[in-house]
């Protein structure tokens, strides 16, 4: 028989799997032979990335044949993080699903531009907390009493951005929930410690893959910087344009990717740094405005 996969009897909750670094985060954890259970305020693009993962991996529910219990390597679910008993329902139906789980990586976030005079309205501003801080707050704080109750090591990867660490004109909302983010981590480490570890993954730009960068908001970042394009040009020549000025600022200078930002994830979650606690991992290409002092 070949050796079991890294991962293999796991179950793994990612919110935020409908789009983006959640999804790929998703897909990068079952190809090591994790169960994932994909969650998203959209359900219908959780369940998407369920059936991807279904589709792949043929191990769904009632799959004759196949010999697999349960709910197979994959599930959607809907949950908003910014509710408490919309994140208890979704964490009883994993419960009701698998029996339990042994991780969790939030990638649900938001970022609400301010308007053109650099000013952010009050509402925006509690949405951008509400979203990218308490949720992730909420989640693990209903998660600890699950966790608290299996008795088993676990892992939490929350999702920061090199904008915690830098300040920038305009996104005043974003940068300073994603800075609040960051140190909730180091709460949680502490507060969730010794059974479960409590990281996070701070990246940066990544345009091509990510609901973050609408066309709209593609064109106003190339405007911004003086890049040339045409207004009738096609969006992924857009997003290509903009990924590689982000990335000539990087000091490796390659766009970044989703599946870049994945595989922090994936370290995260299996137990290759089991000893990491508390701590921030950069996926930025190299930002040295970045770097945590
Ligand atoms: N894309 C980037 O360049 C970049 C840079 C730095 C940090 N980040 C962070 O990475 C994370 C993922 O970004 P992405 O690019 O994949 O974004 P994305 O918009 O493609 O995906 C985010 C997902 O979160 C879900 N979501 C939003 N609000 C939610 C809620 N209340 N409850 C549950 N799910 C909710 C959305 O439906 C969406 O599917 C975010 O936290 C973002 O702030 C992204």
């Amino acid at each position: 028989m070949p050796a079991d996969k890294e991962l293999a009897g796991r179950v793994v909750i990612v919110i935020g799997a409908g789009s983006g670094i959640g999804r790929e985060t998703a897909l990068r954890l079952v190809r090591e032979g994790a169960h994932i259970v994909c969650v998203d305020l959209n359900q219908a693009a959780a369940q998407a990335t369920a059936d991807e993962i279904l589709a792949k991996t043929g191990l769904g529910i009632g799959v004759a044949g196949t010999g697999i219990s349960g709910c197979g390597s994959a599930i959607g679910l809907q949950a908003d993080v910014t509710k408490r008993e919309s994140i208890r329902a979704m964490l009883n139906q994993v419960i009701l699903a698998y029996g339990g789980f042994d991780s969790i990586a939030v990638t649900a976030g938001i970022f609400v531009p301010s308007d053109t005079s650099g000013h952010i309205p009050d509402d925006k501003w509690a949405l951008t907390f509400n979203i990218n801080v308490t949720g992730s707050y909420l989640v693990a704080d209903e998660a600890a009493k699950d966790f608290k109750a299996q008795g088993l090591r676990g892992s939490m990867v929350l999702t920061t951005s090199a904008n915690a660490a830098v300040a920038k004109k305009g996104s005043v909302a974003y940068d300073t929930s994603k800075a609040a983010a960051n140190h909730l981590v180091r709460e949680l480490a502490i507060e969730l410690a010794p059974l479960v570890r409590v990281n996070g993954v701070a990246p940066a730009t990544v345009v091509q893959g990510s609901a973050m960068f609408p066309r709209d908001r593609v064109i106003g970042s190339l405007a911004k910087y003086g890049i040339p394009y045409t207004d009738d040009e096609a969006t992924d020549s857009l997003t290509t344009k903009l990924a590689q000025f982000y990335a000539d600022r990087t000091l490796t200078r390659s766009p970044i990717t989703p599946a870049d930002q994945a595989e922090a994830y994936f370290l995260l979650i299996a137990d290759r740094l089991s000893k990491t606690t508390g701590q921030i991992v950069t996926v930025d290409g190299g930002l040295h405005e970045a770097f945590l002092r």
